[in-house]
């Protein structure tokens, strides 16, 4: 049988140098574990802008539709800020979004335990926490139409159109459920059916979708509650299913409850393929973090993560995936720290690269 295959999209910023330590653990995954990849490089965002004068090549989207899965590490910075909207980093990552259908963006927000105190919150609010946050990914005001710039009488009207069509509430609610059975079996559903029609929709098709899964325990909060019980009590989450844009923001949120957004993986997830697997793709939930770029400064964590989750739903490597969790974890415990993980004067972080090398020693450890 083919080997599996895997596109790295480093982008921008931090991108190159947390990828080069997620291939050091593929590298070792081949070595250790008896799965080799065939692992192919492409750009994206910025990267693909200078290249390419555009942030996605049609190239390269056809390479990420023909592959088993796409990791890609981060897009944007300052340089591109005056590009036209069309050309903008953003937009490559959006294409990729919406052509290869990721309608199903699965956000965990997991809080170390190493890591307790680095949150705003008090540890015992967040220690344990594990929050998985399905956000609907290709549809909704990112997408709706008519959307633009138009001319209204003497002035300009910004338009965004806030559309969801039921199918898309059901197929994006299923994925929710059908995790959530893999989990504590419960799921919070985020909308604003108080105000919006999609919302009402939105609340009356994932309560029908409920119903064929009569063993998790469905909830609905407004989007604005959830945002503040988020903050207030976090640990009654299990999983939390919302749209495109209040998945933006209530999983910025909740990232930042954990205390280290460099810690962060997320998978995107699409219809099945011939394969049985779905349509993939993999991203730290962090940006492109264009201050530090270059400086071996970044936390590789979140991107090696981000492959981990690549391993348990792309590849049925539960194991492995579980593996490198637990490496992380062990790097964390042994009290390793990229910059963004220092609390006290005094403490010297470690480099990216020295991170991704604790890693495959802690992976070392942990197998032998
Ligand atoms: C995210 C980001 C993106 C989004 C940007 C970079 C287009 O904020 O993945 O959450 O808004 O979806
Ligand atoms: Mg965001």
């Amino acid at each position: 049988m083919a080997n599996p295959s895997l596109l790295i999209l480093p982008g921008d910023g931090i991108g190159p140098e947390v990828m080069a330590e997620v291939r050091k653990v593929i590298d070792w995954i081949g070595a250790n574990r008896g799965t080799t990849f065939d692992v192919s490089e492409d750009l994206v965002g910025g990267a693909a802008f200078d290249a390419h004068g555009a942030p996605l090549s049609d190239e390269t989207m056809a390479k990420a539709q023909a592959v088993d899965a796409v990791l890609l590490g981060a897009v944007g910075g300052p340089k591109y800020d005056d590009l036209d909207f069309s050309l903008k980093p953003e937009r490559g990552l959006l294409r990729l979004r919406k052509e290869m259908d990721l309608f199903s963006n699965l956000r965990p927000a997991q809080c170390f335990d190493a890591l307790a105190d680095f949150s705003s919150l008090k540890r015992d609010v967040v220690s344990g926490l594990d929050i998985m946050i399905v956000r609907e990914l290709t549809s909704g005001s990112y997408f709706g139409e008519p959307r633009g710039i138009f001319e209204e009488g003497n002035q300009r009207v910004g338009i965004n159109t806030h559309r969801y069509t039921e199918s898309e509430i059901e197929r994006v609610a299923r994925s929710a459920f059908e995790l959530a059975m893999r989990r504590d079996s419960k799921v919070c559903s985020m909308e604003k059916a108080n105000v919006m029609e999609a919302g009402i929709l939105w609340r009356e098709v994932v309560t029908e979708v409920a119903k064929d899964y009569p063993s998790v325990d469905v909830s609905h909060m407004y989007a604005d509650n959830g945002a503040m019980q988020l903050v207030r009590a976090p640990k009654q989450f299990d999983v939390i299913l919302t749209d495109n844009l209040f998945g933006d923001i209530l999983s910025d949120c909740a990232a930042m409850l954990t205390g280290s957004l460099g810690m962060l993986p997320s998978a995107s997830l699409g219809a099945p393929m011939d394969n049985g697997r779905p349509k993939a793709l993999y991203e730290p939930v962090h940006g492109s973090a264009p201050d530090i770029a270059g400086q071996g400064k970044a936390n590789p964590c979140a991107c090696i993560l981000s492959l981990a989750m690549a391993l348990r739903y792309s590849f049925d490597m539960g194991d492995d995936a579980t593996l490198v969790e637990r490496a992380v974890e062990k790097v964390l415990a042994d009290g390793v720290r990229t910059a963004d993980l220092m609390q006290a004067d005094g403490e010297s972080p470690v480099s990216t690269s020295d991170m991704g090398d604790a890693v495959v020693a802690a992976l070392n450890a942990l197998a032998a």
